[in-house]
């Protein structure tokens, strides 16, 4: 019964994070009205749902969520760049719906959208996601998010800043999940170079943005220069994960 209970409450919130519930529709330049197709593949923006990755990648956070927490899988939960905070707060949820307390989620974002291309690192030369006014989202706006699903309390941490700011000197001991969705080459390179060693074993690593160039070519030679050979396995043709 309490299994049962916890899939409804999980399944109800993420139709509601992801706008699904009550048709929410699209708000980004290229796409118009409410398609349930395009939102459960997270393809578009959407004009006030509190995430943009979609029904699959949701599902996928769950999966592992629940995996490390059914199998003891120490550490805290991560995602950086988190936007609005929908799958922050589902994380924090599905921690919630477990009796967890003791584990953290950790809200790592600029709050001010993404950073312009640095010269440090070519692959993100000529983007142009600075410019989208967008993706920058308050902190203000972001805890008021997880206030309203009564999910902010002092183990929700935020890490406001850019990453290679944040990052190294965040008060973060292990992780059980880290999940990527800073969609730039510096932003994915920075954030793995930094947390991914304190990834325990049998943690995940998600990758929301596997489908851009600038991202996986991050993701393949943060692997290459660390000799990580655990399979890359695709979640919906944009994200993607692998255990450690
Ligand atoms: C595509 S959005 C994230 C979507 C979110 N995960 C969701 O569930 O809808 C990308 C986010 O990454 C943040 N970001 C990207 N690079 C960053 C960096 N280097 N430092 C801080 N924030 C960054 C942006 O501010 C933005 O909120």
């Amino acid at each position: 019964m309490i299994e049962k209970l916890r899939q409804r409450y999980l399944n109800l919130l993420e139709a509601s994070l992801t706008g699904i519930l009550y048709g929410d529709p699209s708000g980004d330049p290229w796409s118009t009205g409410y398609d349930l197709h395009r939102r459960a593949l997270g393809r578009d923006w959407p004009q006030s749902a509190l995430t943009m990755i979609g029904t699959a990648r949701m599902q996928n956070l769950r999966h592992v969520c629940e995996t490390v927490l059914l199998e003891d899988i120490p550490g805290d939960f991560i995602e950086t760049g988190i936007w609005r905070g929908g799958a922050c707060i589902y994380m924090k949820g599905i921690l919630a719906s477990y009796g967890d307390t003791t584990r953290r989620v950790f809200v790592a974002d600029s709050f001010q959208g993404l950073p312009p291309p640095d010269v440090a690192y070519p692959a993100d030369q000529g983007s142009q996601y600075h410019t989208f006014q967008q993706l920058a989202v308050s902190r203000a706006e972001v805890e008021a998010n997880f206030r309203a699903y009564q999910l902010l309390d002092e183990r929700v941490m935020f890490l406001e800043g850019w990453f290679h700011q944040t990052l190294p000197g965040a008060p973060i001991e292990r992780l059980a999940v880290l999940r990527l969705d800073g969609d730039l080459y510096a932003s994915t390179i920075q954030a793995l170079t930094v947390l991914y060693p304190k990834v325990s074993p049998g943690g995940f690593v998600i990758i929301d943005d596997f489908n851009l160039e600038t991202c996986a070519r991050a993701v393949h030679d943060f692997r290459n220069a660390n000799s990580i050979a655990a399979p890359i396995i695709p979640i919906d043709g944009m994200g993607a994960w692998w255990r450690v």
